[in-house]
C-alpha cells in the first residue's frame, strides 16, 4: 500500500508483478538527430531508474523486455551495440548493490554470447539473498519460443496426456517461479505484445503510453498504477 497525495489518501494499490516493454528507444535517439545505440543507452539508464522506483515503492516483481527472439533480425551493429550495453550493465558492480534487488533473466539464453551468459549467471548468484524487489530482464525472450520449449520439455519428461494442465505448463516456462503480470506498459505509442508474456497475460491489465521507453519517468508509472487502480479485475467472475 502506498497512499495518494490527494486530500482523502485513500490507499493505492500497488501491482504486485508490473511487466514493462521497453520500446522507443531508437525513435528518441532518431528525434534528437542521434544514433539509435544513444536510443539503447539511454533506456538502459531508464531502466535502473524504474526498477528503483517500484523497489522503492513496494512492487514484488518487475518483468522487463530488453531483447526479443525477433530482434536478431535487426543490423548486426545494432545488435552488437545491445549486447555491449548488456556487457558493460552487467559488469557494473554498482548495479542495484545494496538495494536488496534480486535479478534474474527469462528467456533463451542458448543463442547469447557466453561471456553474457557466465555475468547473467554472477549477477544472479550475487543477489541471491535479496529479500526485496525480483527485476526479471527477458533477453532474447519470445512467448511463442518459451511455450515451445515447455512443450518439448514436457513431451521429453514424458509426461502424459492426462497430467498435462495449466499449472503444469506453467511450471515449465521460464516465469515458472514468478505470479503472472497484473499490470503490463508499452510505451511508444505501439498497441501490441510483440511475443512478450503471451501465456501469462491471459489476465492482465494494459496500459499504453505514448512517451518513449528513455523518456518514461516516474511519474508515467505513478500514472500508469493509478489507471489500474480504476480497473475492475473480474477474471471472468461478475
Ligand atoms: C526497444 O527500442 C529496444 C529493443 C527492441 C532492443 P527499439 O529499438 O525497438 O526502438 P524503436 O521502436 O525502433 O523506436
Ligand atoms: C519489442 O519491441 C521488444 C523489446 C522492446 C525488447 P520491438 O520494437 O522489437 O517490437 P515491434 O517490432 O515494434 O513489434
Ligand atoms: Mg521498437
Amino acid at each position: 500500500m502506498f497512499l495518494n497525495k490527494k486530500k482523502n489518501r485513500t490507499p493505492r494499490n500497488i501491482p504486485g508483478h508490473i511487466a514493462i516493454i521497453m520500446d522507443g528507444n531508437g525513435r528518441w535517439a532518431k528525434n534528437k538527430g542521434l544514433p539509435r545505440s544513444f536510443g539503447h543507452s539511454a533506456g538502459a539508464k531508464k531502466f535502473k531508474e524504474i526498477a528503483r522506483y517500484c523497489n522503492k515503492i513496494g512492487v514484488k516483481y518487475l518483468t522487463v523486455y530488453a531483447f526479443s527472439t525477433e530482434n536478431w533480425k535487426r543490423p548486426q551493429d545494432e545488435i552488437d551495440g545491445i549486447m555491449n550495453l548488456l556487457r558493460d550493465y552487467l559488469k557494473d558492480s554498482t548495479n542495484f548493490k545494496g538495494e536488496n534487488i534480486k535479478l534474474r533473466f527469462i528467456g533463451n539464453r542458448s543463442a547469447l554470447p557466453e561471456d553474457i551468459r557466465t555475468l547473467m549467471e554472477n549477477s544472479e548468484s550475487e543477489s541471491d539473498d535479496a529479500t526485496g524487489m525480483t527485476a526479471c530482464l527477458a533477453l532474447n525472450y519470445g512467448g511463442r519460443d518459451e511455450i515451445t520449449n515447455a512443450i518439448q520439455r514436457i513431451v521429453s519428461d514424458k509426461i502424459s496426456a492426462d497430467e498435462i494442465n495449466e499449472e503444469l505448463i506453467s511450471s515449465y516456462l521460464y516465469t515458472w517461479e514468478y505470479p503472472d503480470p497484473d499490470l503490463i506498459i508499452r510505451p511508444s505509442g505501439e498497441y501490441r505484445l510483440s511475443n512478450f508474456l503471451v501465456w501469462q497475460s491471459a489476465y492482465s491489465e494494459f496500459y499504453f503510453d505514448n512517451v518513449l521507453w528513455p523518456d518514461f519517468s516516474v511519474k508515467d508509472l505513478d500514472k500508469a498504477i493509478d489507471e489500474f487502480n480504476r480497473r475492475n479485475r473480474r477474471f471472468g467472475g461478475v
